[in-house]
C-alpha cells in the first residue's frame, strides 16, 4: 500500500499477515504504536485485535515504574503456546524497557525475537526482513538519533490526535528512568510541526495534543520557543483545539501563561502540571529545580489569568527520606491547589537513577498507607470541585459514539469527559452540553440547541 502520507514505498514483508502491538505506558508509546502501525500496514501486515490472530507480535515497553523486566517475561511467556503453533509468528520489544535492557532482553527471554529500541523505528523494515528470514539474534539501534526529524505518521486520524514534538529529557530527576530511556532532548524544527498540524487538519483533525515528556521545553533549532510555537499554530494553521501534555513546572513561563490565556479559543486552558511533592527538601533532593513557593506562585499566575483552568498533577509519596511531616506538605498543598485530577504512585527505584542509590529508602507498607491517605483526601476534594460544573454549560468536542446506549462522549475545553444523549452524526462537533450530572471522572448532561 502506497500511503499519501509517506511517498516512500516499503518492501511487501507482511504477506497480509496479522499484527498485534500492545502497548504501556505513556502518550509516547502510544504515538510511537501508531507509527509502527503505519509503517507495517505499508510494509502489507494488517492490524488484529487478538494475539491469537496475528504473525508478528510487538509489546510497546514502559519502565517508568514497578517490574517492567517482569511484565515483558510474563506476556512473553503466555505467547509461548502460540509460537509453538505458528512457527510464522515472531515477538518483538520496543519502548523504554527494550532500550534499558538492549540485547540482554533477548539473551534473558530467548522467546523474543528482536529488541527495537526508542529511536529506531524506523528500522523496523530492516529488521523484520532479517527475522523473518531466520535471523536469530535481531537487536536494532540503541544510540539515540540527532537531530530529531521524524514525519508524524498516523492511519485514521481521529477526531484528537498527537504530535510529538520534542524527545527525550535532559532533566535528570533523580527518581526518573526517562532521561535513560528517551536520551537527550530534542525538539522538532517548526515549521515540520506547523506542517503537520495543518495536513491533520486537512484530513479531518479538529483537536491536537502536542507530546513531549518535557513539552514546554520545545526550543525549535531557528529558536522558537514553546510558547511561541503554540502561538503559531493557533494562528497559523486551521485546526480547532490545542493541548499539550507534559508541562514541567519550572519551564512554565508568563509568556506560555499569556499566550494560553490570549488564544483561549484554540488553547485548551487544561493543565497538567506535574508537583510531584510538597515539601521543597523533598524537591531538591528530587531535582525538580523548583520550590513548594515556586510552584504556588505559577499556580496563581495561571488561575490569574485563567480563572477557568483545570489542573491535574502527578504526585510520588515515599520518596527515600521522605518524613511524615515532608508527607504532610504535600498532602497540604491539596488544600492550596484546586487539583481536579491527581495521579499518585509509590515511589519506586529504578535502575541507572540516583535515587535509587539514597540509603534512606522508605519501607513499602509506609510508603502504601501515605498514598491511600493521599488519594482518600483527594476523593473528596474532586468531588467538591465537580459540583461546580452542575448547571454550567460546557463547550464539548464529541471524539465517539457508543451504539449500546446511544451515548457521545466528548472532551471540554478543560478535557472534562462529558457524556450527553446524541447520535453518530455529531461526532467531530463542538457543541453546547449542559450539565446534569457532574462527577470527578465523568459529567453528565444533555446537549443545548
Ligand atoms: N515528564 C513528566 C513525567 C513523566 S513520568 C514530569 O516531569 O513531570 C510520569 C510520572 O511517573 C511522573 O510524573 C512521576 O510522578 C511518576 N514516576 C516517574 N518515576 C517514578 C518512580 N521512580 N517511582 C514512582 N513514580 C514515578
Ligand atoms: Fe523524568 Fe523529570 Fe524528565 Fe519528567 S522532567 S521525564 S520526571 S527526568
Ligand atoms: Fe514509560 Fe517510557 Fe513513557 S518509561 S512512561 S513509556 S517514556
Amino acid at each position: 500500500m502506497q500511503s499519501e502520507i509517506n511517498p516512500i514505498s516499503y518492501p511487501q514483508i507482511g504477506q497480509g499477515d496479522g499484527v498485534y502491538i500492545s502497548t504501556y505506558g505513556c502518550q509516547m508509546n502510544e504515538n510511537d504504536s501508531e507509527r509502527m502501525m503505519t509503517l507495517l500496514e505499508m510494509m502489507n501486515f494488517r492490524p488484529v485485535t487478538s494475539p491469537d490472530q496475528a504473525s508478528l507480535i510487538i509489546i510497546n515497553s514502559c519502565s517508568i515504574r514497578e517490574k517492567p523486566v517482569h511484565k515483558v517475561h510474563s506476556e512473553v511467556g503466555r505467547y509461548r503456546k502460540l509460537k509453538e503453533q505458528n512457527d510464522k509468528l515472531r515477538i518483538g520489544v520496543a519502548g523504554c524497557v527494550a532500550q534499558q535492557e538492549k540485547e540482554k532482553l533477548k539473551l534473558d527471554i530467548p522467546l523474543i525475537d528482536f529488541v527495537l529500541g526508542t529511536d529506531a523505528i524506523d528500522k523496523l523494515p530492516d529488521v523484520l526482513s532479517k527475522v523473518r528470514g531466520g535471523q536469530n539474534m535481531v537487536a536494532a539501534r540503541f544510540e539515540h538519533q540527532q537531530p530529531y526529524h521524524i514525519q508524524t505518521l498516523i492511519r485514521n486520524p481521529g477526531v484528537s490526535t498527537f504530535v510529538n514534538i520534542t524527545k527525550g529529557c535532559d532533566n535528570f530527576c533523580t527518581f526518573c528512568v526517562v532521561p535513560f530511556t528517551r536520551g537527550r532532548e530534542r525538539s522538532r524544527p517548526f515549521n515540520h510541526l506547523l506542517e503537520d498540524v495543518q495536513k491533520l487538519t486537512e484530513r479531518g483533525v479538529k483537536e491536537v495534543t502536542l507530546l513531549g515528556q518535557n513539552v514546554n521545553s520545545y526550543l525549535s533549532e531557528c529558536g522558537v520557543n514553546f510558547a511561541q510555537a503554540l502561538k503559531r499554530i493557533a494562528s497559523e494553521t486551521d485546526i480547532e483545539r490545542i493541548r499539550y501534555t507534559t508541562s514541567h513546572p519550572k519551564d512554565f513561563t508568563d509568556e506560555l501563561i499569556e499566550v494560553m490565556a490570549t488564544y483561549g479559543e484554540k488553547i485548551m486552558e487544561y493543565i497538567h502540571l506535574p508537583v510531584q511533592s510538597g515539601n521543597s527538601d523533598v524537591l531538591a533532593r528530587m531535582n525538580r529545580g523548583y520550590t513548594r513557593e515556586e510552584y504556588l506562585n505559577k499556580a496563581r499566575a495561571i488561575f490569574a489569568k485563567m480563572p477557568n483552568a483545570v489542573l491535574s498533577t502527578d504526585i510520588i509519596v515515599g520518596f527515600p527520606g521522605e518524613t511524615e511531616a515532608q508527607f504532610d506538605d504535600t498532602m497540604s498543598l491539596l488544600d492550596e491547589v484546586p487539583y481536579e485530577n491527581i495521579y499518585a504512585f509509590n515511589y519506586s527505584p529504578r535502575p541507572m537513577t540516583k535515587a535509587a542509590k539514597f540509603t534512606d529508602q522508605v519501607p513499602d507498607e509506609v510508603k502504601s498507607a501515605r498514598l491511600s491517605r493521599l488519594l482518600e483526601k483527594h476523593r473528596e476534594i474532586a468531588f467538591k470541585l465537580a459540583a461546580k460544573y452542575n448547571g454550567q454549560t460546557l463547550r464539548v468536542l464529541v471524539e465517539r459514539y457508543d451504539q449500546d446506549n446511544g451515548k457521545v462522549h466528548g472532551r471540554s475545553t478543560g478535557n472534562k469527559n462529558v457524556h450527553f444523549t446524541g447520535s453518530e452524526a455529531l461526532i467531530g462537533a463542538t457543541v453546547d452540553v449542559k450539565i446534569t450530572d457532574a462527577k470527578p471522572l465523568v459529567l453528565k448532561g444533555e446537549m443545548v440547541l
